[in-house]
């Protein structure tokens, strides 16, 4: 230790990096977080997850008060009306609470936070503000930012990429999102909720790829039943912004004739690239990979002894979850310990509503592998506490191995589907077999009971349907 200035070095401070630096301090070791950003907590603190979820809770209780909808429980409430600059104001306020709070780990698990830009000078030597900072361990942990797509600029008042989507400062009339993926049905969610009209271009035939093909079915009714225009197979090949808006010209994806569509609003969704600029990785001995993220092994270590790497910036989902779990796992490592994340069993949640959630392998990921699988699938329309709340839209389908029982996916879609996700990811990560979660009892009335009966329904059959 004696010529190190850290035993740890972490650069990012999101939920990978931070939670990175805290566990590492918890072993012992002597850390340092270095963070560009003017709060703690990286994208998804500052700019994603949490400021999301904030407007995807304020909208639906607006669109819920506003609408009507509540008239049938007995409760009129006329006039309901938006003071969308509270609603900012109440978000940001959960922002800072969020990030001073790590700020707060950070002082109370002696973590030191090294405020700038990290650069490498060396495989074991940043610069950061003017000073070189020797560790005998450095994670990488930068995170993932914005795609780009040329010929459409980002200027985040009428072109808007997730962070100008957040801060919108009145509602658009019409919004058109380029990316039928989280981002574009989360935050079209919201400002739809508030009153603005939304189309969705997506490039492919359906919306949300990767998910299961039931789930992106499901999604497509419920997003047409809601009022969103669903524009799949389509391209963006330019937008021209003038003076209140933009006109994007798209065509068919196969290619064909072009035609014009009019926004007040566009928000550019489409996926996010790993965060490498100004690291001068190629001083820490490292390349890119194919897709321009930096490659890991196992036990998160990269091509360099000494040099670890974990969340965005890596291969995987680009999830907060899974970076904060690789977060522990390469402290541990770092430490001597056995750190292990186990990635085949990581949730996925589009905290729309209903809300689509998903772990484990989707069934045309199984077919395409050759492995033989038997599906139990069971409606929320046949669930007692979903049919009284007047909460009906969506299932749960359970994928098991057709010759060992396994559950080798589970996909819900339901209001409660984020939350109902975390006892089949718990199953699927204790090796369960359909039938152990259909002998598991299940509280009655909730949600979670179609969860039981779709894994009846695997091997037998479900006693609501
Ligand atoms: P980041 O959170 O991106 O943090 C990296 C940090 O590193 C940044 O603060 C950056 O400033 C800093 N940094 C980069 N380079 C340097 C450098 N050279 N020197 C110093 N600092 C540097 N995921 C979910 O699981 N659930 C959600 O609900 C969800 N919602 C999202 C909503 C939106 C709008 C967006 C954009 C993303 C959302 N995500 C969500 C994704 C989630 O935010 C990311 O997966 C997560 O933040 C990745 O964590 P990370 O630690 O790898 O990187
Ligand atoms: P995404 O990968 O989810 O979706 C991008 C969509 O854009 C895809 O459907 C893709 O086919 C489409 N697309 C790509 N190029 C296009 C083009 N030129 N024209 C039209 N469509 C095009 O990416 P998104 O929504 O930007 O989100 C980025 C990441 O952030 C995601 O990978 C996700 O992991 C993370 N995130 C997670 C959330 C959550 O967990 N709830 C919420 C928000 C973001």
């Amino acid at each position: 230790m004696a010529d190190y200035d850290f035993d740890v070095l972490v650069i990012g401070a999101g939920p990978g990096g931070y939670v990175a630096a805290i566990r590492a301090a918890q072993l012992g070791l002597k850390t340092a977080c270095v963070e560009s950003r003017e709060t703690l907590g990286g994208t998804c603190l500052n700019v994603g997850c949490i400021p999301s979820k904030a407007m995807l809770h304020a909208s639906e209780l607006y669109q819920e008060a506003s609408s009507g909808a509540l008239a049938k429980f007995g409760i009129d409430i006329a006039g309901a009306s938006l003071n969308l600059d509270q609603m900012h104001a109440e978000k940001a306020k959960a922002v800072k609470e969020l990030t001073g709070g790590i700020e707060g780990l950070f002082r109370k698990n002696k973590v030191e936070w090294l405020k700038g830009r990290a650069t490498f000078t060396a495989a074991d030597t940043v610069e950061v503000a003017g000073r070189s900072v020797r560790a005998k361990n450095i994670v990488i942990a930068t995170g993932s930012s914005v795609t780009p797509l040329p010929g459409v600029e980002v200027d985040q008042k009428v072109v808007v990429d997730s962070t100008g989507a957040l801060a919108l400062p009145t509602v658009p009339k019409h919004m058109v999102v380029i990316g039928g993926g989280v981002i574009g049905l989360e935050l079209g969610s919201v400002w739809k909720r508030l009153g603005a009209e939304v189309t969705v271009v997506e490039y492919l035939d359906q919306i949300l790829p990767g998910m299961d093909g039931d789930v992106r079915k499901e999604a497509n009714k419920l997003f047409k039943k809601q009022g969103f225009t669903l524009r799949t197979s389509t391209k963006v090949t330019g937008v021209a912004v003038h003076g209140d808006g933009a006109t994007l010209t798209v065509e068919p994806a196969a290619g064909g004739a072009a035609e014009t569509i009019e926004a007040d609003v566009v928000l550019l969704a489409i996926g996010r690239k790993p965060n490498v600029d100004g690291l001068a990785l190629e001083k820490a001995g490292l390349e890119l990979n194919a897709r321009g993220q930096v490659a890991v092994d196992h036990d998160f270590r990269t091509a360099t002894a000494g040099v670890w790497a974990i969340g965005d910036v890596t291969p995987g989902p680009m999830l907060a979850h899974k970076a904060e779990d690789e977060g522990i796992a390469v402290a541990e490592n770092i430490a001597g310990q056995t750190g292990i994340v186990n990635h085949a069993v990581i949730p996925s949640v589009v905290y729309t509503h209903p809300e689509y959630a998903s772990v484990g392998q989707t069934e045309e990921a199984l077919r395409e592998g050759g492995t033989e699988i038997k599906i139990g699938k069971f409606p929320f329309l046949a669930n007692s506490r979903a049919k009284t709340n007047r909460d009906t839209d969506g299932f749960v389908k359970v994928i098991a191995d057709a010759k060992t029982d396994r559950v080798l996916g589970v996909h819900i879609v339901s209001s409660l589907a984020g939350v109902l996700i975390g006892q089949a990811a718990q199953a699927m990560e204790f090796g369960a077999t359909s039938e152990d979660i259909a002998y598991t009892c299940h509280a009655h009335p909730t949600h979670s009971e179609a969860i039981k009966e779709a894994a009846m329904a695997v091997t037998g059959k479900p006693i609501h349907m």
